[in-house]
């Protein structure tokens, strides 16, 4: 079969860095190949280029067997190359229909006529349908959760009529229903002809719908399996270049007799549910926050660490009442979230590695008035080494970094800060397997620690590894809570769609 897509020697530097260094890859009409690697790896570089986001330093690119070279998105997407961007791109203010038709809009009587909102509504709506989002054309996207912005970015690309589509890790913030229903889907793209690219740093993914999986490491190919071959062993083995332990398992367990080091009673908080919210969690216990998304569980998070106006009930550490109007009052209380969307709230992406890590810990790094440089390095450096972060150097602008990379970032300048209380909203978005075992571990250390973990996470074998017992939402209220004894995907799952008894837990 002659391939749709053709990528021969392909490299690409950066400073400091070589992105790509002589990569090939082909994909024929019709087909999902899975592009897996390390963070780092270069995934996104390579499919920016094709998708002519950025210009290759060497290489060809052949597309219908011709070869070409775009110089912009616009190219690209004429000659029918679509790419779904990792770090999504909408327009936030503008709503969810006019998103979808961004840079085609429609319009009666030739390009420059009025605008056919009606059109544009009634085909985003049909779209969006498509892939199950049932939220108001007309809603703006900054009022949606991540998932669903990540859901109009999939509609978008499917308006637009492609050969080849790119996904770049679409799935990192979808629930597995939606997941399912995006899997649906790209089975209707293959079966249109349409070619799919698909990255992901889930291999239960890949393993489904993949027909062969390319891996990059370290700019370079690292190996191709055909369907037959695929498996998690044989992927991570490629990836990484030797075996890492498929799921985490807790090495300590909560001691049950210390009193509750972080404590929520009864609160109610704005945009929350009308039944008020309570949770207790001892000093070395993490709890795991499951749901469906879209079932509030990052509203709760934001209402305890003062993101949210709370108008009643109280939280307590270590059995005091503390009083939080800001994140900067959680902060000094001990009480930290590191949020979901790091672009919005946990980097300063202009900002270099060193800065965004010394940051928050400021004052510990400073001596009156004056930040210690050599301290700030320090601190920055002891991060970077152990959540093994890849940067060309700690002076490097954080934006530039890969994407799970910028994930590790967010991790280590909140955790330098020693918080007694953790709330994570999905730590390891993004984030590749080798480097996700060293942050498991870490949370476990810390929980060892006396820390009370408060985990937010939509991928259940990550909450299922590491939780000493789960709390799951529905609707925006606690729905019920799983005991660590019977811990299991039905359970979280069944309370999850409010399929399950009620639990006045
Ligand atoms: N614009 C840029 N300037 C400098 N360095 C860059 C730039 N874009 C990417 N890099 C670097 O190139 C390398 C490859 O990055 P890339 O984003 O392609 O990785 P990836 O495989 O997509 O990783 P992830 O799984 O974390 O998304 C990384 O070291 C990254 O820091
Ligand atoms: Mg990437």
């Amino acid at each position: 079969m002659m391939a749709l897509l053709q990528v021969r020697d392909l490299t690409k530097s950066f400073p400091g860095v070589r992105a790509l260094d002589g990569v090939d890859l082909h994909i024929a009409a019709g087909e999902v190949l899975a592009v897996v690697g390390e963070n780092g790896a270069g995934k996104s570089t390579l499919m920016k280029i094709v998708a002519g986001v950025e210009a290759p330093d060497g290489g060809e690119i052949l597309f219908h067997g011709r070869p070409v070279r775009f110089n912009s998105v616009r190219e690209a997407l004429a000659a029918g190359i679509v790419l779904i961007h990792q770090e999504l791109n909408l327009a936030e203010s503008l709503s969810v229909a006019d998103n979808v038709f961004l840079g085609r809009e429609i319009t009666r009587g030739g390009r420059l006529g009025w605008l056919n909102r009606r059109a544009m509504t009634e085909q985003a709506r049909a779209l969006l349908a498509r892939i199950g989002v049932t939220v108001p054309a007309s809603t703006p996207v900054s009022d949606l959760p991540i998932g669903q912005r990540q859901l109009v970015e999939i509609a978008r690309a499917l308006g637009q009529s492609a050969r080849l589509i790119i996904m770049d890790e679409p799935t990192s913030s979808l629930s597995q229903h939606e997941t399912q229903t995006l899997f649906g889907v790209i089975g209707d793209l293959k079966r249109a002809g349409v070619a799919v690219l698909y990255i992901s740093h889930r291999l239960a993914e890949v393993r489904a719908i993949a027909d062969r999986v390319t891996v990059l490491r370290d700019g370079r190919n690292a190996g191709e399996l055909a369907r037959e071959q695929i498996s998690h062993d044989a992927i991570v083995r490629l990836m990484v270049g030797r075996d890492v332990q498929q799921y985490f398992t807790r090495q300590h367990a909560a001691e049950a007799a210390h009193a509750p080091r972080f404590e929520v009673r009864g609160i109610r908080y704005a945009g929350g549910p009308a039944e008020s919210a309570s949770l207790a969690i001892r000093p070395g216990e993490i709890v795991g926050l499951a749901g469906l998304v879209g079932a509030g569980r990052t509203e709760l998070a934001e209402a305890l660490v003062g993101l949210r106006n709370v108008v009643a009930g109280e939280i307590r550490i270590d059995g005091v009442p503390i009083r939080i109007r800001s994140p900067r009052d959680a902060l000094r209380c001990g009480l930290l979230l590191v949020p979901e969307d790091r672009r919005l709230h946990g980097l300063f992406l202009e900002e270099s590695v060193r800065g965004n890590i010394g940051l928050p810990n400021l004052d510990r790094l400073s001596t009156a008035q004056f930040v210690r440089p050599g301290a700030e390095t320090a601190l920055a450096r002891t991060w970077v080494d152990r959540l093994h972060i890849k940067t060309a150097r700690i002076g490097q602008t954080v934006g530039l970094l890969s994407g799970g990379n910028q994930q590790k970032v967010v991790f280590g300048k909140w955790l330098a800060r020693k918080p007694r209380v953790l709330i994570l909203d999905e730590p390891t978005r993004g984030v590749d397997i080798g480097a996700r075992s060293e942050i498991y571990g870490l949370i476990d250390r810390l929980a060892a620690d006396g820390l009370a973990v408060l985990m937010i996470s939509s991928d259940l074998e990550e909450i299922l590894g590491i939780s000493d017992r789960v709390l799951v939402m529905h609707e925006g209220r606690i729905a019920g809570e799983v005991p660590r004894d019977r811990l299991n995907e039905e359970a979280v799952m069944q309370l999850a769609t409010a399929e399950g008894e009620p639990c006045d837990a």
